[in-house]
């Protein structure tokens, strides 16, 4: 397809010269498989789009196309035969360690920094997105040839311990050190999270309760966070330990996602001490102004920003934001990167114009690298999830809910299939991570159980089932069939399939059913590429919903392995498979999605 598009830009270019040739795709596969849009063109010539397209397709020749004029939209309509073999070859002849729409490297470094869970909290839904939508812009852009370093900024350090350890050497301290046991003055724990993290989680929601009633526990927590701050021996080592217990907390759910980070030791508190010489290249920089009650803030009124950026509190103490700006030096340092992308809420979005606002005063460097990439917030229907207050819906929750619906029609339809629980885990792992794509990134989501673990409709479990269903074609078709679209278990974002040479006759994929479902694969890399540029995995979300959908078409409509098949028609088909089955489980990878080969 790659040298069709080259072909065609050329034409158009030496049809045009002076103009700039962009092209589309158009809305279905019968209009065409790429379109160029004419008003452009025809506004700098002074001619009417609809006359330019009609000249167009009068004056260009390509080898295996045709060139309709559409209006002001001129479409190049390749013949079956042509479609077929480009799309096909571009999947199936494609090298293993660069598949379909992979590209080489191409010497930049992304920086996507995701998850960021703050310590001594319980992984809520709320933090699925930032999680997997860090992790889908990760894959794919290693998969587009940038080197990609992982971040995980962990919430280690702040006011909120301060919290923690009033909470735990006011109520758990000569008790129950360990947090082994639940609190005679809390519910019990459900279940399955007897867990220290749990009762630590529990101990901030009571201080937050009663602090409302006696705010001087809120001067009780401040004097500890000073105490850690100051390196006090009894805090420090507190605050190492209810460390540890998150991270082991954390650890076990990234791999249940198969989410990884390069390291999670850069954390807020690794960048500890660099927050001394931060707050001295800010005042050599003299950016610091003395603010409320000798708090340090940096005034951004000149670059259209009306609320100051406040770096250390009166106390001295230092805050959320001056660990963001010694972060992103450090890693300029550390990594030089091309782009850094921060995968935070747009309850955020004024905290990262005003980190990268006093970034780009401090150093030119870091103009237009430095990348938020805000999303909607995941609410309950009652209103916003608060941990403070308790009202949250962990993730296990989850996916163990969707996890157990999709057992339960397993035992239902399939009682036999192999596997049982690990093809449960991965639909519903499916359903979840899928339904968050599908989702605008920045508009709020009202989570309620049945739209989030839905299995019908465009959900993952859909695009999962077309995989498995080819799968089972594959099989049955016997020989090597169903291994050509497997592939060795992957590491990093790229499934590496072996190299499969195309059927010499390709007659058997001339059916329209059949190039709706070749067009829908064309639209594959460019989905891809859009995710990257949109930062969100929304696009190749879509796509896949497409390809899944129009396979559906071509199952029904274009017999595989009927007997009357001529060994050549059949060959063609079932290479359609192979190709199809490779993209969905590829496709679905990029976005952390597992593909089981039957269900
Ligand atoms: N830990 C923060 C939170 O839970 C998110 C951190 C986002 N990243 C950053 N560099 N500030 O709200």
């Amino acid at each position: 397809m790659d040298a069709l598009r080259h072909t065609f830009e050329q034409q158009l270019a030496a049809a045009l010269p002076d103009v700039e040739i962009t092209l589309e795709r158009p809305k279905s596969g019968e209009l065409g498989d790429l379109a160029f849009p004419c008003f452009r063109a025809a506004k700098q010539l002074g001619k009417n789009p609809v006359q330019l397209s009609q000249e167009l397709a009068a004056s260009i020749h390509i080898e295996g196309g045709a060139l309709v004029a559409a209006g002001p939209y001129l479409n190049l309509k390749l013949a079956p035969e042509t479609r077929a073999q480009a799309v096909l070859s571009a999947i199936l002849e494609a090298p293993p360690g660069r598949p379909y729409g992979a590209r080489t490297a191409n010497g930049k470094k992304v920086i996507v920094e995701y998850s960021s869970p703050n310590i001594a909290k319980l992984f809520t839904i709320g933090h699925l997105r930032s999680t997997m939508i860090g992790h889908a812009l990760a894959q794919v852009h290693q998969f587009l040839g940038y080197e990609v370093h992982r971040l995980n900024h962990l919430g280690d350090w702040g006011t909120q311990f301060g919290t923690l350890l009033a909470a735990y050497t006011r109520w758990a301290q000569a008790e129950n050190p360990e947090l082994e046991q639940d609190f005679d003055w809390a519910e019990p724990a459900p279940e399955k999270r007897r867990t220290p993290l749990f009762r630590l989680f529990q101990l901030y929601v009571r201080f937050h309760a009663e602090e409302e009633s006696d705010p001087a526990m809120r001067d009780e927590a401040r004097g500890w966070f000073k105490r850690l701050e100051d390196n006090d021996p009894t805090a420090r080592a507190l605050w190492k330990q209810f460390r540890e217990l998150s991270l082991t907390e954390f650890q076990r759910i990234y791999d249940r996602l198969g989410v990884r980070f390069d390291t999670l030791e850069q954390g807020e508190a690794f960048y500890e001490d660099q927050l001394v010489p931060t707050m001295k290249r800010l005042t050599e920089a003299g950016l610091l102004v003395e603010g409320d009650k000798g708090a340090r803030i940096i005034n951004l009124e000149d670059v259209g920003i009306a609320t100051p950026c406040l770096v250390q509190k009166g106390d001295g103490t230092s805050i959320y934001a001056t660990r963001d700006l010694a972060a992103a030096l450090y890693r300029k340092d550390a990594y030089g990167f091309d782009r850094c992308l921060y995968v935070v809420g747009t309850d955020q979005v004024l905290h990262f114009q005003q980190i990268f606002a006093v970034l780009n005063k401090l150093d030119a460097w870091f103009k237009g690298r430095m990348l938020h990439t805000p999303f909607g917030m995941v609410k309950l229907p009652e209103g916003k999830m608060s941990t403070r207050k308790g009202n949250v819906i962990f993730l296990e929750d989850v996916l163990d809910e969707a996890r157990e619906r999709v057992a339960a029609i397993i035992e239902e339809k399939n009682p036999e299939l192999k596997d049982k629980a690990a093809v449960a885990e991965m639909l519903g792992m499916g359903a979840v991570v899928f339904f968050d794509a599908m989702n605008d990134r920045v508009k709020p989501i009202t989570f309620t159980w049945d739209r989030v673990i839905a299995l019908d409709g465009d959900t993952g479990p859909y695009v999962q089932y077309a995989h498995a269903r080819i799968m089972s074609v594959l099989r049955r078709a016997g020989g090597d069939w169903a291994a050509r679209a497997q592939a060795g278990s992957p590491m990093g974002p790229i499934v590496p399939f072996a190299v499969t040479p195309l059927p010499a006759d390709l007659d058997g994929v001339a059916a329209p059913e059949a190039q709706a479902l070749l067009f829908e694969l064309a639209g594959l890399p460019s989905a891809i590429a859009a995710v990257a540029d949109g930062c969100m995995a929304t696009p190749l979300a879509r796509q896949l919903v497409a390809v899944a959908r129009s396979f559906s078409g071509y199952y029904t409509n274009c017999p595989i392995l009927a007997p009357e098949n001529t060994p050549e028609m059949r060959d063609a088909r079932l290479a359609l498979c192979v190709a199809t089955a490779r993209a969905l489980r590829q496709g679905l990878f990029l976005m952390g999605i597992q593909a089981p080969d039957e269900m």
